[in-house]
């Protein structure tokens, strides 16, 4: 990505890139002290907590912790790539586009993802119009037998894989596309002696995304052939782990109060034609860290519609950690009677859904915790406070979470000071529980940094810090130290972050250049040189500790030596810490 432009060239985009006026004409803005504030675009609130940083180029949401340069702002808003983005910003401030580096790799990768999104569209497009003629007719019928009305079909762009080997295959081929490109697209299957369409004697649903590309398929078999769903497996444009189906309505969709997320693409496709919006569907794999964040973008809540079964209950307990994991609040809907999304919505209609009382997520989590045992029992009542305690210390309302001591009292036997006091211990959780793959919270990332380390690396990046006195070597923490060592080599904020092309890492960094402390040419040098030495102070008590602690396994030798160095580092601890008051 970055390397495509002439690096002087992005630096004068960069430099001439108004961030406070770019962002103005999404959001408004208002000055207050040394930063811009406005409503964030990235997650629903009444109260700005989005900021934009005009000296650093910056922008960054003290609520939802989006943040980045402002190229990235543009590339979120207008859901582009990074090339795409930068020349937007380009055109609109007029400055012309130079010539493409050589780069025949990204070029050829570019055209490459064109082609065969081309093809996707072909296919989706001649999928559709097979389910309009005659000899077509069964999945025509299909589809009806199964609800669906045209208006609905032709919304979501249903289509009929017809019952041949290869008339896809030979339909785009014959439109310029080559074997090769269908099979990147996973459209074809080739194998040495053949070559076949991927969806034969199916009903087609296209994966589309928020920018209207058709990125995949999901093929439904007729009757009770298997599999009974065939997805299109991942290729260069598809990643079923990043989308959802049907997200490019759910653009169209502005201000939802929630979305529903279900299992099937049925479930969606019938919700919506009866009148539910902001349904989405995962595509036949567990819900991501990456789709949570996708669907944060467009309501403040989500509400997780699986099957009751037992893989359905554990989907949903995971899908809830995911959503707490990406700070979005997230509700259970049950459907009754083991009926699914679509049943549901077919034999009892709109109202009956709108009756149905989503549980919120710690309400659920309770319910299950005493599932499986016997409140009669003292035992079976220590068991549930317990675990209760456990799912209680995630619930941030005290309101709600006052509502649950309330009932938990009753049910446990417990007093209400007494599960508060048992929140506040850490216990080990039920192993079916924790995720093998648990990344770190973004809160606690930031708290494992120090005050110090923020702080250093802020005066880094004001470009105020006095030269030679702070040093990469003064940081711990491996992501600060890097930064530092960038920042050292005249790297600045907004290049950084435009290197960084990990969601996480940029978060996390940019929460450290938005840090609010004032930094000024007056100040900056005392502040660096007080932190420095608390750096200091902290890393010799900690080798003090360290030695004093092992100082019982020398021999008297070695221990004489030991207690020696011992005391030089206990009087420099003590020289250092009178300069920090
Ligand atoms: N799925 C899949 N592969 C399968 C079965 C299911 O990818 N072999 C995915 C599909 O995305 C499907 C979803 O899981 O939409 C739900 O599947 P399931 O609950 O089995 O089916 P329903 O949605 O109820 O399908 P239908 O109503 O068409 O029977
Ligand atoms: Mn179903």
């Amino acid at each position: 990505m970055p390397g495509r432009f002439p690096a002087a060239w992005l630096d004068e985009l960069y430099a001439r890139a108004d961030i406070v006026q770019i962002v103005s004409a999404y959001v408004p803005l208002k000055k207050n002290g040394s930063r811009y504030w406005g409503l964030c675009p990235f997650h629903h609130e009444k109260t700005p907590s989005f900021s934009v940083n005009a000296e650093q180029n910056l922008y960054y949401c003290f609520g939802c912790k989006a943040g980045g340069n402002v190229v990235q702002f543009v590339q979120e808003m207008e859901r582009l790539t990074y090339p795409e983005a930068v020349e937007y910003l380009a055109r609109q401030m007029h400055i012309p586009v130079p010539a493409l580096q050589e780069d025949p790799d990204y070029e050829r990768r570019r055209t490459q993802r064109e082609r065969l999104l081309a093809a996707n569209r072909a296919a989706a497009k001649w999928y559709h119009a097979q389910l309009w003629l005659p000899e077509n007719q069964r999945l025509l019928d299909y589809l009806h037998g199964r609800g669906l009305d045209d208006g609905t079909i032709r919304k979501f762009g249903l289509g009929a894989a017809p019952d041949s080997w290869d008339a896809l295959t030979t339909e785009l081929e014959n439109q310029g596309y080559t074997q090769e490109e269908l099979r990147l697209a996973g459209l074809t299957v080739v194998k040495p002696e053949s070559r076949f369409d991927m969806f034969r004697n199916r009903a087609i649903f296209p994966i589309i995304d928020a920018q209207g590309q058709v990125l995949g398929f999901g093929g439904r078999a007729m009757g009770d052939a298997q599999p009974k769903y065939l997805n299109t497996s991942d290729t260069p444009v598809f990643n079923k782990r990043k989308g959802v189906y049907a997200a490019n309505l759910l653009k169209k969709q502005r201000n939802l109060k929630r979305i529903i997320l279900v299992e099937g693409y049925m479930d969606v496709v019938a919700l919506i034609q009866h009148g539910v919006n902001g349904v989405v569907a995962t595509l036949g794999t567990a819900l991501t860290n990456e789709q949570a964040r996708l669907l944060k973008r467009y309501a403040p809540e989500i509400w997780v519609s699986y099957d009751g079964d037992s893989a359905g209950q554990h989907a949903i307990v995971r899908a809830l950690e995911i959503f707490e994991q990406e700070d979005i609040r997230a509700r259970v809907l049950f459907f009754p009677d083991n009926l699914d999304p679509d049943e549901f919505i077919r034999q009892r209609g709109l109202d009956a859904f709108q009756q149905l009382r989503p549980l919120r997520a710690a309400e659920y989590l309770l319910q299950r915790a005493k599932e499986d045992l016997d409140l009669s029992d003292d035992e079976g009542r220590m068991e549930y406070a317990r675990r209760s305690a456990q799912i209680l210390r995630k619930v941030k309302e005290p309101i709600e979470l006052d509502h649950y001591l309330k009932n938990l009292t009753v049910d446990t036997g417990i007093s209400r000071e007494i599960l508060v006091q048992q929140m506040g211990i850490t216990m080990p959780e039920p192993a079916q529980q924790r995720p093998s793959l648990r990344p770190v919270r973004r809160n606690q990332a930031e708290n494992a940094h120090s005050m110090e380390e923020k702080t250093l690396i802020s005066i880094l990046a004001s470009g105020l810090a006095p030269e030679n006195a702070i040093r990469a070597e003064d940081f711990d923490t491996p992501l600060i130290r890097q930064l530092a060592e960038k920042l050292l080599g005249g790297i600045s904020p907004a290049a950084i972050l435009s290197q960084c092309e990990n969601d996480q890492d940029r978060q996390e960094i940019s929460d450290l250049f938005a840090l609010d402390i004032q930094i000024n040419a007056e100040n900056a040098a005392s502040m660096a040189e007080q932190c420095l030495n608390t750096v200091r102070v902290h890393r010799l008590q900690k080798q003090i500790d360290e030695m004093s602690a092992n100082l019982n396994n020398l021999d008297a030798e070695n221990k004489k030596e030991e207690l020696q160095q011992l005391m030089a580092l206990t009087t420099e601890l003590n020289r250092i810490k009178r300069l920090v008051h």
